[in-house]
């Protein structure tokens, strides 16, 4: 695959970040020190992130390109991590389009129209297509310019583009906040499966329309976050939910940027995930990272997986954990270092900071 589409300007082809760490690791490449970062690297773990989001919703902090890029570089001027992830959210695409959605302080997502029925798919807003300069096109542009903002401060430090998995987003969509076991959806997915293979279709476009507007303006590597899908049997998730995330990717697949697919408390999908058009693949703390090299034969990079629970841990216990995860992830064929799942808030910044020295030390 060429990277002719990429921009002469895009890092990955003016040499940035070509040969950067993050990118050699998810390339299957030797990378020069074993890279690492956090998911949810940004936020309230960072004192600077209060002083900077004070006074401003969530949303309204995603859509304000300035800040946005201010938040997405903080983690990496403290800690000196290998990489930067977009500060944004799951629902930002959705909020874009339209769809009414807030994200309540300790709530997370909550919809004001959850989605039952094909009228309620018939009544969200049209997308446009790749290219147009429809409304949808025309409200990334916040992103594109937060995007541009923080790869030019950003110099050899890659940035990572995300989406959220099409299940992921229908399960908020069709509960219309955070729930437990997604219930809603899937029973969805079962009692009305042309409902729910619409809401499929048209998340999925949106998360594939959100990685190309992060890619084209300078994300040198992609994530999609299946968080949920853990929830699902492997039957289900092959049959209602992979082909969403499958072009959800595809929509980036021409471009040549490493594609990650995380999902937690899924190793009996990590076959599926693989397959549904990633290049890596992020495991959570609950499988480790040998056992997950076997299982996938070797053909992809792998992501994870410090336990985030051990960031509470008395430094010994945890830096013994850190080595135990190194040890393991180099039984892969590239291995990134990250937590099995997100930053809790209470972590301590001076904790984080020595698992980075750490990793870079022995990494
Ligand atoms: O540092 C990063 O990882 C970058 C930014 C990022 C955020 N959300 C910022 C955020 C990313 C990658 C996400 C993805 C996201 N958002 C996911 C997938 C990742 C995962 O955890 O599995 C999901 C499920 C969401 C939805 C969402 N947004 C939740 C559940 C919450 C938490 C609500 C709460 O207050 O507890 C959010 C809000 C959110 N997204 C915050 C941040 C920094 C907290 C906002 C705040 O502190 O005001």
């Amino acid at each position: 695959m060429s990277s002719a589409a990429l921009p002469a300007s895009h890092p990955l082809v003016d040499g940035r970040t070509a040969a950067a760490p993050l990118v050699a690791a998810l390339r299957r490449q030797k990378p020069s020190h074993r890279p690492v970062w956090f998911m949810r690297q940004a936020g309230r773990s960072l004192p600077e992130y209060m002083e900077a989001r004070a006074g401003t919703s969530m949303l309204e902090a995603c859509l304000t390109p300035g800040l946005a890029s201010e938040i997405t570089l903080q983690p990496v001027r403290r800690y000196g991590v290998d990489a930067a992830i977009f500060f944004s959210d799951i629902v930002v695409p959705m909020r874009i389009a339209g769809v009414p959605v807030d994200i309540q302080p300790g709530v997370g997502p909550v919809f004001a129209r959850p989605i039952r029925s094909m009228a309620d798919i018939e009544a969200l807003p049209d997308l446009g297509v790749t290219g147009d300069r429809g409304s949808f096109d025309t409200g990334l542009d916040a992103v594109r310019e937060a995007v541009k903002l923080t790869v030019e401060e950003l110099e050899t430090t890659p940035l990572i583009g995300f989406a959220g998995a099409p299940f992921t987003l229908a399960a908020y969509m069709v509960d219309g906040r955070p729930s437990r076991d997604h219930l809603g959806a899937r029973e969805l997915m079962h009692t009305a499966p042309d409902v729910w293979e619409a809401l499929v279709r048209w998340t999925s476009k949106a998360a594939g329309l959100f990685l190309r507007a992060q890619v084209l303006a300078g994300a040198s590597a992609v994530q999609l976050f299946d968080s949920w899908a853990g929830s699902l049997s492997e039957a289900d998730y092959e049959t209602h939910c992979a082909g969403g995330s499958r072009a959800a990717l595809t929509a980036v697949a021409d471009l040549d940027v490493p594609r990650i697919h995380f999902a937690a408390n899924a190793g009996h999908l990590l076959d599926a995930l693989g397959a549904a058009g990633a290049t890596a693949l992020g495991v959570d703390y609950r499988m480790p990272l040998d056992a997950a090299a076997r299982v996938t034969g070797g053909a992809f990079a792998l992501q994870g997986n410090i336990d985030p629970a051990m960031l509470s841990a008395p430094v010994a216990t945890l830096m013994r954990h850190v080595q135990d995860v190194l040890d393991r992830g180099s039984e892969a064929p590239g291995h990134v270092v990250n937590l099995g799942h997100g930053m809790p808030p209470h972590a301590d910044p001076e904790v984080v900071k020595r698992i980075v020295d750490l990793v870079h030390e022995r990494g």
